[in-house]
């Protein structure tokens, strides 16, 4: 029988605390993707991207349960973690995928209180508590791999935005680095959630992609915001989809855009059915 190759299992803090001594007392660049498992093709995309950066690399698998709202898919979420370790194979070091106790013990109080990119009432606005949750847990994911680099995808741009924030405010000594969102031939944006979506809703996603494109022309074009903004709501709307927001910021703030002379962004959730997805792009 072929014998699997596979990434060392680190299945908790212990074991990653020894891992991690052994490579630094080796002087190796560390970089770790953190992710929440149910791992596709987008993930490996953030490994391959700084494979080259890096003298190991490690994925942390954690569902971050303070990151889930209470009507949120927090148990039903996907664990997968056999097919993850398979996909990733020995294209990476190392898999930390901690207990929910080596993250949050029974006496964990504390978390990051944010502003700034994380109250622009985009993600926010619907999932109050979201960033709060995705701060603290990477924060403390950060502290205990002390990692020289780590990925986070565009596609979670606001995530993205918040994590930069924070790692600049606290000087965390690590290096963010950003991944573009990696696609489906039709333009649907690669996400753990896509498996929830049935055939016809599976069907009309790409809409979500062309819209934010047809927009980001407009917008280069020059054409009014508010309208093509309204516009791409309505063709949404159209195709079954509930808008919660379809906007135009600056890359960096997340604060409304009024200029293309900056870095931009259309961003977008919108629920189909019972799934809702998110997704941005460069104007
Ligand atoms: O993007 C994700 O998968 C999660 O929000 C993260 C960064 C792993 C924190 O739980």
């Amino acid at each position: 029988m072929a014998h699997h190759r596979r990434a060392e299992l680190l299945s908790d803090r212990a074991a990653l605390r020894t891992r991690m001594a052994a490579w630094r007392e080796s002087h190796q660049i560390v970089a770790l993707v953190p992710t929440m498992g149910a791992l596709h093709e987008g993930h490996l995309s953030l490994v391959r991207l700084v494979a080259a950066r890096a003298d190991r690399l490690l994925v942390s698998i954690f569902v971050n349960p303070a990151q889930f709202t209470p009507s949120e898919d927090f148990s039903a979420y996907p664990r997968t973690l056999e097919a993850d370790r398979e996909k990733l194979g020995t294209a990476v070091d190392a898999i930390y995928c901690p207990p929910v106790a080596d993250i949050y013990p029974a006496d964990f109080v504390t978390s990051i209180s944010l502003e700034g990119p994380a109250t622009t009432g985009l993600e926010d606005r619907f999932r109050p508590t979201h960033f709060k949750g995705v701060a603290t847990v990477v924060a403390k994911l950060f502290l205990q791999t002390t990692p020289h680099l780590a990925v986070f995808g565009e596609k979670d741009f606001q995530q993205l935005c918040v994590i930069r924030q924070m790692v600049r405010d606290l000087e965390l000594p690590v290096n963010v680095v950003a991944a573009p969102t990696i696609r489906e031939v039709d333009g649907l944006a690669m996400s753990s959630r896509n498996v929830y979506l049935s055939e016809a809703e599976r069907a009309v996603a790409p809409l979500i992609y062309h819209t934010l494109t047809q927009c980001a022309e407009r917008l280069r074009q020059g054409d009014e915001a508010s309208r093509v903004l309204a516009e791409g709501v309505a063709i949404l709307e159209k195709s079954g989809f509930s808008v919660d927001y379809l906007e135009w910021r600056q890359a960096d703030t997340l604060l409304p855009a009024t200029t293309i002379e900056q870095p931009t962004r259309v961003l977008v959730a919108a629920r189909i059915g019972a799934t809702r997805l998110i997704d941005n792009i460069a104007v």
